[in-house]
């Protein structure tokens, strides 16, 4: 038997000796399954008790005093669970009866799968009363936050963990009738847990090359039409920023370029498919570059393709909801390192759309590869384009880590925006394109340079994306700098990468041409 030292020191992982992780990118996380029933099936370990705050007294077989005894006051994600040797009851608050809705579903799923510990099977009784909600779309509601919360990245963990994946039914009066709901919501949840494991994995695991594979893989299988631009089609495209940005690395940059293509799709006046284009910033780490960031401000920095991850997701579920309009993504994909040719401070690159830029700090990156995708998103005529990036810790100052910036040039979308993350349960927050700051972005021998002064940072980033949208085309941008990437779990969206905003670019797309806010409605 070997010393207990040495086997410590060297932890076996199961399929190997080489201490090689043996997933593939974008996968290696662990996530409940959610299947509907009509009943509490029998080998059930624990079921969740859903409880209304304003009617403590009539949570089912469990007294209110027991409650009060506990501290339950029925809080939207607060949970108490009552262990009765093998079998579990968990009482999950949903807050006030008469603001029961997706969200407070949502988080009573997530709230029961993180309390179900050890039990396996589990199922989840929906209240009688879901308020505006039909039972289908409640059940989809609580499904998704199973998945969403019980969310686990394991794939560099030398053991196996010892919890396997729960499996949770949901308990609904007519199952086939839910079933709809609940394939989106799945789907929908699907994509998010992709998108997560593509902002966990290392940087220095998910280079460029590797994202743009994962992604082919998945967006193939969905049926998507796939192009990959290598580092020397980026280069022969004119696609400067991505160029600069990669010349301080060993890694070839990519542009994974998606289409989807609807079975019917939205006509626009011309007799063409509506298009909507997404662009995603895929920094697959931010060092800062030369202007390089200190130890702490690099530590998480591997998410800085978050934005690429949550729009090459979003893309591949747009198949299965079936959504009405056609959709094309770009997503640039450099890591921003200090090599021996990397850009200096103060040199000038051409961009996509003849526009020259003095990068005067080589930290201000995501805007160089943004502004040739938007350039290149808007060449030819799309409904609207929309970026997510996370592209400005000033946005984390301005909104915390919990909110987005949502920033554009086009009021009825910037609407749009905010209805779809209401519905998602995403949360956003619109800022300012101040005309007259674009001044700060004059430079003394270019178009443009690419910082403005200390203050107000995600405005002018923003400003400067403006520059490489086509006039006319309707833009949003999405700074996700705080919520893509979270230093403490939050209800539904873990700690690490979150997949923040698929779920909003799903329920925009989803209800393209009709009212965002009726999907509700219109999915019974
Ligand atoms: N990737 C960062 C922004 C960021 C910061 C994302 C924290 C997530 C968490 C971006 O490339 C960056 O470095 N922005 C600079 C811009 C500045 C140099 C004008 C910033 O925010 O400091
Ligand atoms: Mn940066
Ligand atoms: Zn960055």
């Amino acid at each position: 038997m070997p010393r207990k030292s040495a086997t410590t020191a060297t932890p076996s992982v199961p399929g190997g000796d080489d201490r090689r992780p043996n997933h593939a990118a974008g996968a290696g996380s662990t996530v409940p399954t959610v299947t509907l029933g009509k009943a509490v099936p029998a080998n059930a370990a624990a079921v969740a008790v859903p409880a209304f705050s304003d009617r403590l007294n009539k949570v089912d077989g469990v007294r209110k005093a027991v409650l009060d005894r506990a501290g339950f006051a029925g809080r939207v994600g607060q949970t108490l669970v009552l262990d009765d040797g093998d079998s579990a009851r968990i009482v999950v608050g949903l807050g006030p009866a008469a603001k029961v809705g997706a969200t407070a579903l949502r988080k009573a799923g997530a709230a029961f799968t993180k309390a179900l510990r050890g039990h396996r099977r589990a199922a989840f009784v929906l209240p009688d009363d879901t308020g505006d909600l039909t039972q289908a779309q409640a059940a989809g509601a609580v499904a998704e936050g199973v998945v969403l919360g019980g969310y686990r990245f394991d794939a560099y963990r030398s053991q196996a963990p010892k919890k396997g994946a729960a499996s949770v039914t949901v308990v609904v009066e007519d199952p086939r009738a839910a079933r709809p709901a609940l394939d989106r919501a799945l789907a929908s949840a699907d994509a998010v847990t992709f998108a997560r494991n593509l902002v966990n994995e290392p940087g220095g695991a998910l280079t460029p090359a590797v994202f743009a594979e994962a992604v082919t893989e998945r967006a193939s299988a969905a049926g998507l039409t796939v192009e990959v631009l290598d580092a020397k089609a980026i280069e022969a495209a004119g696609l400067g920023g991505i160029v600069a940005v990669n010349k301080g690395s060993v890694h070839p940059a990519r542009l994974v370029h998606l289409t989807y293509e609807p079975a019917d799709p939205l006509l626009d006046e011309d007799g063409d498919p509506v298009t909507v284009a997404l662009v995603g910033k895929g920094i697959t780490f931010d060092s800062g570059g030369l202007s390089l960031k200190p130890a702490d401000g690099m530590m998480d920095m591997k998410c800085d393709m978050a934005g690429a991850a949550a729009v090459s997701a979003a893309m591949c579920a747009l198949p299965a909801l079936d959504v009405p309009v056609r959709v094309e993504s770009w997503t640039p994909l450099t890591d921003n390192m200090t090599g021996g040719d990397a850009q200096r401070p103060g040199d000038v690159y051409t961009a996509r759309n003849g526009t020259t830029v003095e990068v005067l700090n080589t930290d201000a990156e995501g805007r160089l590869v943004l502004a040739d995708a938007l350039a290149l998103a808007t060449e030819t005529k799309k409904a609207a384009v929309l970026d997510l990036a996370t592209l400005t810790g000033a946005c984390m100052v301005a909104l915390g880590d919990k909110i987005a910036g949502i920033l554009g040039n086009d009021d009825e979308l910037l609407g749009d925006v905010e209805e779809a993350a209401e519905v998602a349960g995403e949360r956003v927050w619109q800022l300012p394109l101040p005309a007259d700051y674009r001044a700060q972005l004059d430079s003394s021998i270019a178009d443009l340079k690419n910082i403005g002064t200390r203050f107000g940072g995600t405005l002018t980033a923003g400003l400067f994306l403006q520059e490489f949208v086509a006039d006319g085309t309707p833009w949003v941008h999405m700074d996700i700098a705080g919520p893509a990437f979270l230093a403490a779990e939050d209800g539904e969206h873990p700690k690490g990468a979150t997949g923040f905003g698929v779920r909003t670019l799903l329920a925009l797309l989803a209800a393209w041409g009709e009212d965002v806010t009726d999907q509700v409605d219109a999915e019974d």
